[in-house]
This record gives structure tokens, C-alpha cells and sequence, in this order.
């Protein structure tokens, strides 16, 4: 074929393949450019536009109905979790999130919260029962976790339960709050039976006959919603100026992440209702307990096991309640990027991976050679068979349940240690490498500047005010 025939769209090639040289030598330079430009563009148009026109008329391919079958940090995206994507409950856009909105829809009904307040703390009552729909959302999504369907408690401080049969009743200086594992029974049965539910379900999740008559395409992927293994958040938390506010920058980032239960367990002898309120208004399904550090250590002058009893009492909850899915130390203050969540949740015993802003090394890590763990790096090492940090590691449910004795001393420096060990037996290679085997930094062991506590507010001065109401949210010793 000759240069000057444009006829046949087919000629793209052979245009540039040379037809177009003997042209070109009588044309002038500029001119001849100006026809390549002019026509290349227009073929490229037509062949998008005809691309265009073939995608929309294509139905869904099977192969497209993805299972969450890996763990890359891509994958997240079909995870989030935002209470924006909730409320767009019949939005098209929102189907990825399909059985989370769904359930949702169902599991509001059958909730009956019961608001009993009394005296000074009343507001607080009354604002957990008015916070109580976004963490109901929640609630339902701690509905589906499998395990929680063998759970029947009563008397346990319960934080999704809570929110589902809210009882909250108040003495002058605690709001108790109880719930029964009924309730969550009951929400499963809800989510489970309800044929609404299960039809659309079943609709969000398999490409259908419609999607296939229509062929109409929503959007360009679609992902099948079936949860991925639970987590348990464990976090040590106690009485401080800071914090609610360090629960709430973490509980916002747990936020992110599904099928996750957040246990919160505080070093007190009793439960505060300002945390429960904060952690209600957070959203994430939670337990929130308490476990004391035991007299002898409170008592002494040298460092102190912070964390130990309360993430003991984790784990002796996880004994009883969980069957599956990851545990993870959070300590209340760390910061935590959430891709880390998505990779721990497939380990099968313990993973590790680096620690940032630890010590005078800046970070504290295993060390990988050839893709194998050879040793730790950490500005103290100080005779620990595993010298790492509580936010660099993770460890199975069932494979924490193999080990009945398995807890953590209360061993100023040697907690992370001492309870690795008694994981024991546990191999060096049987450790997985997360965070791009420990090239990455995931999480960083971050501390909130000190605050003193806040001094009384004069009370004459500012009667009638809304300072009266702030003041009562602030924690003091
Ligand atoms: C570091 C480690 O990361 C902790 O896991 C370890 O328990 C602690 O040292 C230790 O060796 O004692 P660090 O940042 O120094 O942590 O300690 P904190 O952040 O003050 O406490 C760790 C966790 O325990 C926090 O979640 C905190 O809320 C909780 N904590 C602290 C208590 O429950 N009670 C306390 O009296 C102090
Ligand atoms: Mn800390």
C-alpha cells in the first residue's frame, strides 16, 4: 500500500511501516508531520471510542467475582470501612461493602436501647444513647463474626452487646453498663434468617441473571464481601489527662478496619463512663473491661509492668470467646498504619515486623538475610531471647490456645519477651516476615507529651455555662 491512501483504518501500521517515506520526500517536513500527528490522533480516538462502546455492552465475566484471596495492601481499598459508605446504603458505589450494609439495615430493628440516667452524669447517659447509631452500624458488623455466636455472657461489660440492648444505669459516680451475649445471638439469628437480608445478599454478591440481561455494567470490579479472618485488638489503657484522646485517634484508626473487636481494657478497678462514651461514639465494635495492676507493683519506686494484667485479661478473654483470627497488642498510644491489620489477619503462628521510633536505633527490627530471620535489631537488646516491641508483633488465636500457659510476666523491659518465650515451641523460621519482609515501617511506638491534670473549674463563675459540661470530660486522677 502507498502513503496517501488513509482509507482503512487497518492502515495504522503500514502507514508508519514506511508507505508514507516516498511522501514524504515531496512534502515539506512540517507538513508531513502535521498529517502523521492529525492522523494518529484520529485513529487513536476511533479505536477508543470503540473500545468504549464494547466494555458497556459487556456483561460480568465469573472470573470477576473476586474472593478475598490475597493479602496485598491494594486489597484494603475494598475493605474500608466509612460511615458515609453506610448511610449511601442504596447507592450502587456502596454494593462493595455489601454485607456490611445490609446487615446493618436489619439489625437496627430489633434494637431496643434503654437510657436509664441519673444525677451528675446523666449527659453522659444520654449522649451514649444518642451515639448509639453509628455504633450499632457497628454493631451488626460484629454480628457476623463467626465466633461470637457460641458467646453467651451476662454480666460482662459489653461494648457492641451494649449498644444493641443499651441498659445503661447510673449511680452518682458510674454509669454501669451491662448486656447480655443474647443480644448478639439474637442479632446473628437477625442478619442470618431475615429474607430481606439474604436475598439481597445474595443479589449484592453474585452477578445475577438481571446484571446478565441488562448487561449493564456498574462499576469495574466487583468483590465478594465474605469477611476475612477476625481481629483482636488488645489495648492496655489507664487513667490519665490524655486519655480519651489517645483511644479516640486509635479507635478512629481501627475504624478502617473490618471484623475486628477492640478489646479495651483499662488498669482500674472499675470502668469509667467516659470511656465507654468515647468508645461508643467511636463506633468500632468493642469490649471494654478492666484489670488492675496488682498492689506490689503500683507500690514500687523502680519501673513498672504497665499493660501486663490488662493485656492478660486479653488474652484469658480470647481463651473463652475466640477461635480464630489474629491477636494483636495496641497499646493506647502507638500509631499504627492500617495495612498492617490486613496482613497480620492470614498469619498462622507469630509474624513480626519493624518497630519505628524505638530506641536510639530509631527502630527496632528482626533481622532478614536471604529472606530469613537471623537476628533483632534494638537499642537494647539486654539478654532477650526476642528483643522486639509490643506494636512488632502478632500471634494466632489457635495457636495461642495451643499453648494454655502462655501469658506475659510482669517483667518490667522483658514483657514482649517472656511472652514470646512461652509461646515456645515456636521456631525462628516458623516466624513470618511482614511489612514487606521487614523492609518497611508499619507502625511506630509513638508518646504523647505529658499533660497535667486539669485544675477545677470555678464553678460560681462559670454556673450555667457549657463549661459545667465540659469540665465533666475531662479525666483526672
Ligand atoms: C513500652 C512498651 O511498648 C509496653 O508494651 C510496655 O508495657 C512498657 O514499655 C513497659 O515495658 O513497661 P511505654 O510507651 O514505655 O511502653 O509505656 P506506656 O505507653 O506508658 O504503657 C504501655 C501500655 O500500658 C499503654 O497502652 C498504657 O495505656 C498502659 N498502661 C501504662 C497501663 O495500663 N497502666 C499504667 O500504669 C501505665
Ligand atoms: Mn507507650
Amino acid at each position: 500500500m502507498k502513503g496517501g491512501n488513509y482509507t482503512s483504518l487497518g492502515t495504522y501500521s503500514g502507514i508508519n511501516a514506511g508507505g508514507n517515506v516516498a511522501v514524504a520526500g515531496k512534502m515539506s517536513l512540517g507538513k508531513s508531520i502535521k498529517m502523521y500527528l492529525t492522523i494518529f490522533i484520529l485513529t487513536t480516538c476511533i479505536y477508543m471510542a470503540l473500545y468504549q462502546y464494547h466494555i458497556s455492552r459487556e456483561p460480568f465475566a465469573a472470573s470477576e467475582v473476586v474472593k478475598h484471596q490475597e493479602k496485598s495492601s491494594s486489597y484494603i481499598a475494598s475493605y474500608l470501612w466509612s460511615p458515609i459508605s453506610l448511610l449511601m446504603a442504596n447507592s450502587s458505589f456502596n454494593t462493595i461493602n455489601n454485607s456490611t450494609t445490609t446487615s446493618t439495615t436489619t439489625t437496627t430493628a430489633p434494637t431496643t436501647p434503654t437510657t436509664t440516667t441519673t444525677g451528675t452524669v446523666g449527659s453522659v447517659g444520654q449522649k451514649v444513647g444518642a451515639s448509639s447509631t453509628s455504633s450499632i452500624r457497628m454493631v451488626s458488623l460484629a454480628a457476623t463474626i463467626p465466633s461470637f455466636k457460641s458467646e453467651s455472657r451476662s454480666g460482662s461489660l459489653g461494648g457492641h452487646q451494649k449498644t444493641a440492648t443499651m441498659k445503661t444505669s447510673t449511680t452518682t459516680t458510674t454509669t454501669r453498663t451491662t448486656a447480655s451475649g443474647l443480644a448478639t445471638t439474637k442479632l446473628l439469628a437477625t442478619t442470618r434468617t431475615t429474607a430481606k437480608t439474604s436475598a439481597k445478599l445474595s443479589a449484592a454478591t453474585t452477578p445475577t441473571a438481571s446484571h446478565m440481561e441488562n448487561g449493564h455494567k456498574t462499576r469495574p470490579t466487583f468483590v465478594a464481601a465474605s469477611l476475612p479472618p477476625p481481629l483482636y485488638i488488645i489495648t492496655p489503657t489507664y487513667r490519665r489527662p490524655e486519655q480519651l484522646a489517645e483511644l479516640t485517634r486509635l479507635g478512629y484508626t481501627l475504624k478502617h478496619v473490618v471484623n475486628l473487636l477492640w478489646l479495651v481494657i483499662e488498669d482500674a478497678n472499675k470502668t469509667n463512663p467516659l470511656v465507654g462514651h468515647t468508645l461508643d461514639r467511636i463506633g468500632v465494635p468493642y469490649e471494654y473491661m478492666v484489670a488492675p495492676m496488682p498492689e506490689k507493683y503500683k507500690q514500687t519506686k523502680k519501673a513498672k509492668p504497665r499493660g501486663v494484667s490488662n493485656r492478660n485479661r486479653g488474652l484469658e478473654y480470647l481463651r473463652e470467646h475466640a477461635t480464630e483470627g489474629v491477636l494483636y497488642f495496641a497499646d493506647d498510644d502507638n500509631t499504627y498504619d492500617i495495612s498492617i491489620f490486613e496482613q497480620m489477619r492470614y498469619i498462622s503462628k507469630v509474624a513480626m515486623w519493624p518497630v519505628g521510633l524505638v530506641t536510639k536505633t530509631g527502630v527496632s527490627s528482626p533481622i532478614i538475610q536471604a529472606g530469613k530471620l537471623v537476628g533483632y535489631y534494638d537499642g537494647w537488646i539486654g539478654g532477650r531471647k526476642y528483643p522486639v516491641d509490643m506494636a512488632g508483633f502478632a500471634v494466632s488465636v489457635k495457636f495461642l490456645k495451643e499453648r494454655p500457659n502462655a501469658q506475659m510476666p510482669f517483667k518490667p523491659g522483658y514483657e514482649e519477651d517472656g511472652f514470646l518465650r512461652s509461646l515456645a515451641p515456636l521456631d525462628d523460621a516458623e516466624i513470618e516476615l511482614l511489612a514487606d519482609e521487614c523492609r518497611d515501617i508499619l507502625t511506630w511506638h509513638t508518646q504523647t507529651k505529658k499533660n497535667a491534670p486539669a485544675q477545677a473549674l470555678n464553678r460560681t463563675r462559670y454556673k450555667n455555662t457549657n463549661l459545667e459540661h465540659i469540665d465533666r470530660l475531662l479525666v483526672r486522677p
